[in-house]
């Protein structure tokens, strides 16, 4: 439910400044390999933000030709090459974004006191001199200079002053305030830009941007606090990965501004459909799992467990729902079951996969649901189904794994059977295949045994408890005929939970679009 969009013109526009290749890869265990950078560039490019900043040239030789691949290829974009106010840095910097169609050099150095003393080991004067002498060597080469005081925050705001003044005096044309170290509270942050703007010699002809992190829980807040006063850019990571507890959440930060632009007055050129995908494709790259909380891409985002928020949504999703899933790509799946839910939304829920239950037998298996429920906490759709079999007679999914066995250990080729019931005719089959890992194996038996055109696309394991009889919850997603379909399952074996994940999930693949009578009249 975002706001009106009268006016729309009347906005102003944010520029998106994408560093999730910088500052995003410097999260702990998040680096990857240069070949997936362009990969990830590429879905940036097709998100719609402004600016990419794809990573530090100096570090190593496939850094450096990671980012000369995505200068030569995205024209589209703005491309920003990262530097220290160093010069084999900045050459780096040029080198590597030399066939950018557009593109920036960025150098920073530090500004808080503490840095200076104890990581840098300048004095005041001494940093002033770096800056102006790598600024004008930096922009012999690049018109479009940004500077950026590290620590800018726990700074002496005089000193802050002097440090931009000197950028600006040398050529700069953005000046990045970073919160680095997530320090800054959004009341005192926002006004900082307008004494700086007021205060500096040249203050109030250049661009501002700022770069937040997320120590407190801040970042958002904070970069909607310089937003409100006034700054033209803001840089951010998608799921707001980075150092430490991570940047301004990319896409946090767009919905809010999408969401509540009326109140704000602005609006970014971020093209919403694509922040799902964009998102997987991060997490899934980096090895940075998503915490199921996370606002607008954690898997609980859009989902309710509670019988009268589910009972509101089904009425008007407008009654729990602020933003639409579907609009950012996310599959709609809002209502988890589980023993808070009600007869509404479990008829609902069959109702999706083609059922329409006799009132007896929604009672009947309400009934089941419930202890299910007591039991199992989530009730997954693969039960779920199996419920609908019980209670009307009908086998109600496609294919039914009946068995599973798995050999897994120090060999290097594991192998698995499966046993598969098809329930339209009540044939049984058995398959069996080998593959690097147990899941593997089991995987490539399932291909054979459930013979649906759908493309493997994910397998995501969590733990759902701990301790020796902790529950694992798998989540298999299907690409079938252009739409995606999830499949979820739950056992203490996680191997037998992948499997009947992904058995679920084809079962899912196959009902989509199918409609049934009564279950137990089809
Ligand atoms: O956090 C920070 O200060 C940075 C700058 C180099 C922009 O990443
Ligand atoms: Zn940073």
């Amino acid at each position: 439910m975002s706001e009106t969009r009268e006016n729309q013109s009347s906005k102003r526009r944010i520029r998106i400044f994408d560093t999730t290749l910088r500052d995003g890869e410097q999260a702990p265990g998040a680096s990857i390999r240069p070949e997936q950078k362009i990969v990830i560039a590429r879905q940036l490019a097709r998100l719609g933000v402004d600016v990419i900043e794809p990573g530090f040239a100096i570090s190593s030789p496939g850094e450096f030709q990671a980012i000369r691949q995505i200068s030569r290829e995205l024209q589209g974009v703005e491309i920003c090459g990262f530097a220290r106010c160093v010069r084999d840095d900045i050459d780096a910097a040029v080198a590597a974004t030399r066939e950018a169609a557009r593109r920036r050099l960025h150098l920073f150095i530090s500004a808080s006191q503490i840095h200076l003393d104890f990581q840098l080991r300048k004095t005041q004067d001494e940093v002033i001199q770096t800056i102006r002498s790598m600024v004008a060597y930096g922009k012999q080469f690049v018109d479009e200079i940004e500077f950026s005081p590290m620590d800018a925050s726990r700074s002496s705001e005089e000193f802050l002053y002097r440090v931009i003044e000197s950028a600006i005096d040398e050529g700069a044309t953005v000046i990045n305030v970073p919160d680095t170290m997530g320090y800054a509270l959004p009341e005192e942050f926002g006004p900082l830009f307008e004494r700086i703007r007021r205060n500096v010699r040249g203050g109030d002809r250049i661009a501002y941007s700022t770069h937040c992190h997320n120590d407190l829980g801040l970042a958002v807040a904070n970069s909607l606090a310089a937003i409100r006063h006034g700054v033209a850019q803001v840089e951010v990571c998608v799921n707001g990965i980075g150092e430490r507890a991570g940047n301004c959440s990319l896409e946090e930060l767009v919905m809010a501004i999408q969401t509540r632009g009326e109140s704000l007055g602005v609006e970014t050129g971020i093209r919403a459909d694509q922040i799902y995908e964009t998102s997987r494709l991060v997490s899934r790259t980096m090895h940075v799992p998503i915490a199921y909380n996370k606002p607008i891409v954690g898997r609980n985002a859009f989902q309710h467990e509670s019988g009268i928020h589910q009972d509101g949504l089904l009425k008007n999703r407008n009654t729990y729902e602020i933003m639409d899933p579907e609009a950012m790509g996310i599959p709609r799946s809002m209502i988890v079951l589980g023993k808070h839910s009600g007869r509404h939304a479990i008829k609902h829920r069959v109702a999706e996969y083609g059922f329409r239950l006799a009132d007896q037998e929604l009672e009947d298996l309400y009934r089941r649901f419930k202890a299910t429920a007591d039991e199992l906490k989530i009730v997954t759709d693969d039960v779920l189904l199996k419920l609908v079999g019980e209670s009307s007679g009908v086998a109600a999914e496609p294919y039914a794994l009946l068995d599973l066995q798995v050999l897994a250990g120090t060999q290097r080729t594991r192998i698995a059977s499966v046993t598969i019931r098809r329930n339209e005719d009540g044939s049984e089959a058995s398959y069996a295949a080998s593959g690097e890992g147990p899941l593997e194996a089991v995987i490539h038996c399932i291909r054979q045994a459930v013979p649906v055109e759908a493309e493997f696309e994910d397998l995501e394991l969590h733990s759902l408890s701990t301790g020796e009889g902790a529950f694992g919850e798998a989540v298999v997603t299907v690409q079938y005929q252009g739409a995606r379909h999830q499949g979820t399952a739950v056992d203490r074996d996680i191997i037998l939970a992948a499997a009947r994940a992904y058995v679920s999930a084809c079962n899912a693949a196959l009902l989509s679009g199918r409609s049934f009578g009564e279950a137990s009249g089809q």
